[in-house]
């Protein structure tokens, strides 16, 4: 790659980006946590371990990437810093784990471990304007769906940079931000995109562009599971 007269900021981040870029083939597995005892109270946020069935679906996931990745050299298992995720790739090994403060939840501010229905009811205000517009909407002393997507510019430089496999467990809000960026999803959507428990997003990248399956290991036990 050949870089010429290049100044400015936005230049710069350009640059920055494309030569972290390449394309050999590899997949990136995306995963939400386990069910967590707080998705079976349908509470927000928090730091929660893993219910009964999340930690069933900790040992299925550690069996489908050790058989997916068997004939990879390398691979890595990046999590957030919440339990839940931590949990769910205890059951993994021979492969090093990566925590990311940055692939933490969205921060739910002073909604934090409340459920939906506590919202509208003791926060009516802030239950409507986040139904207004959730992309943009911050929760107070939270966070938006705009600032969780520029907090994982670096794990998306990452991502492209990396050679080898690499399985992401982490969250709802993040992960329907990362998935929106590979999928090429337009940011007005990023709130409503589909990640469900239990469910390994395969993500593959390569010359010919990026190619998506999707693993359903199991269902979600709980209905309220799906906050
Ligand atoms: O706790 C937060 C949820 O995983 C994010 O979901 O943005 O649809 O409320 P939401």
């Amino acid at each position: 790659m050949q870089i010429n007269n290049i100044s400015g900021y936005l230049p710069g981040r350009i640059v920055f980006f494309l030569v972290n870029c390449h394309l050999t083939p590899r997949p990136i597995l995306l995963t939400r946590h386990g069910e967590s005892l707080d998705n079976v109270r349908g509470r927000i946020g928090g730091d929660s371990s893993l219910s009964e069935a999340g930690e069933v679906y900790s040992r299925k996931l550690a069996s489908f990437v050790e058989k997916r990745l068997k004939s990879e050299r390398t691979a890595s298992i990046w999590t957030s810093t919440l339990q839940r995720t931590i949990l769910t790739a205890y059951p993994i090994i021979g492969f090093p784990k990566i925590q990311w403060r940055a692939l933490d939840e969205i921060n739910a501010g002073v909604c934090d471990g409340m459920t939906y229905d506590e919202v509208k009811k003791n926060k009516p205000e802030e239950y409507e304007s986040r139904r207004k517009d959730k992309l943009r909407y911050r929760y107070p002393r939270g966070e938006s769906y705009l600032d969780v997507i520029q907090r994982l510019e670096p794990v998306i430089i990452e991502l492209e940079r990396q050679r080898a496999p690499v399985v992401v467990i982490a969250h709802q809000a993040v992960l329907r931000s990362l998935y929106a960026y590979f999928a090429d999803k337009p940011l007005e959507e990023v709130p409503k995109i589909e990640i469900p428990l239990h469910t390994i997003i395969e993500i593959k990248m390569g010359v010919t562009g990026v190619e998506e399956k999707r693993y359903k290991l199991m269902d979600a036990v709980n209905p309220t599971a799906e906050v």
